[in-house]
């Protein structure tokens, strides 16, 4: 695996991949890798020849009261994993590299309708960092497809709408949510929880089955759901973010004869923000 810190080393070596010819597929990530980002690797390998991966912990998508040095950074370690899992390059520019000019001169990108709510609602400006760096990202190694994981489900909205809307011709993937034996979705932001906390974390998963079965059961509003399934998490250690049923489709509030659904929850456990969703159809 080639790793380039640098725009133009990459160019350099993706423009001989693209001279023979070889579909170009790529994972974009923060790093701090897991058997979650693994999955993506693992996907792009049935998806096309040649494996980018990115790691850039991207300074416009972290609030400023968000802690991004707190961000953990293990590019030796994730070099390995990339490798062992058959990466073939690996992007990881610094931000000046990203930002010549600093991230608030930078022109945004922002995907209208879906990026306010959610998880938009509660990271002010979240989603424009995180559509504009994937804009350039995309631009830098312009691959035929990439793949991101449905675990930030809204986040994989997001960059279908931007692709969509921007006639772009990259095709995008969503893969599964890869989690724990016990249920947890993999996240990086797991490392921030004691000991103590990551016992009572898969709680978060369970609540979205439980309100799974809810629904099914066809007895409670959706909003009675989602408030009983707050106020369970919250006897048990959680802080309260959003848990919202909502169109798969277009993350809105669901029309009555909506037949698919997405459970989206976002809770604080100590230090750490935890999202996690569940897909449900309908008969
Ligand atoms: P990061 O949080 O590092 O995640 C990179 C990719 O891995 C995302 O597509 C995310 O959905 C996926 N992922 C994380 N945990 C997963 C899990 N348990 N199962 C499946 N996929 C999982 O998301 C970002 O970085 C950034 O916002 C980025 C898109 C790189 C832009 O900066």
């Amino acid at each position: 695996m080639k790793t380039c810190h640098t725009v133009k080393e990459l160019r350099a070596a993706l423009k001989v991949e693209r001279l023979k010819d070889n579909s170009i597929v790529f994972v974009p990530t923060m790093g701090n890798l897991h058997d979650g980002h693994m999955s993506l690797i693992r996907r792009a390998k049935k998806e096309g020849k040649v494996i980018v991966a990115s790691i850039f912990v991207n300074p416009m998508q972290f609030g400023d009261n968000e802690d991004i040095e707190r961000y953990p950074r293990t590019l030796a370690e994730d070099q390995v994993l990339l490798l062992e899992n058959g990466c073939h390059y690996l992007f990881a520019p610094d931000a000046l590299e990203v930002y010549p000019d600093g991230k608030r001169s930078q022109t945004q990108i922002e995907v209208s309708g879906i990026s306010n709510i959610l998880c938009g609602a509660s990271r002010p400006g979240h989603f424009i960092g995180v559509s504009t760096v994937v804009t350039k990202l995309f631009n830098i190694v312009q691959p035929d497809v990439a793949i991101f994981g449905s675990k930030d489900f809204q986040q994989l909205k997001v960059i279908e709408n931007m692709v969509r809307d921007l006639s772009s011709n990259i095709k995008i993937i969503g893969e599964d949510i890869a989690r724990a034996e016990d249920g947890l979705a993999l996240s990086s932001r797991n490392g921030y929880l004691t000991p103590a906390e990551r016992t009572i974390a898969p709680s978060i998963f369970e609540s979205l089955l439980n309100a799974k079965e809810q629904i099914q059961l066809k007895e409670k509003t959706f909003e009675e759901i989602s408030e009983q399934a707050q106020k369970k998490l919250e006897e048990i250690g959680f802080t309260r973010d959003y848990f919202e049923i909502r169109s798969q489709h277009s993350l809105q509030k669901p029309t009555k004869d909506e037949k698919n659904l997405v459970i989206l929850v976002a809770a604080y456990l100590g230090k750490a923000r935890l999202i996690d969703n569940l897909c449900i159809t309908l008969n």
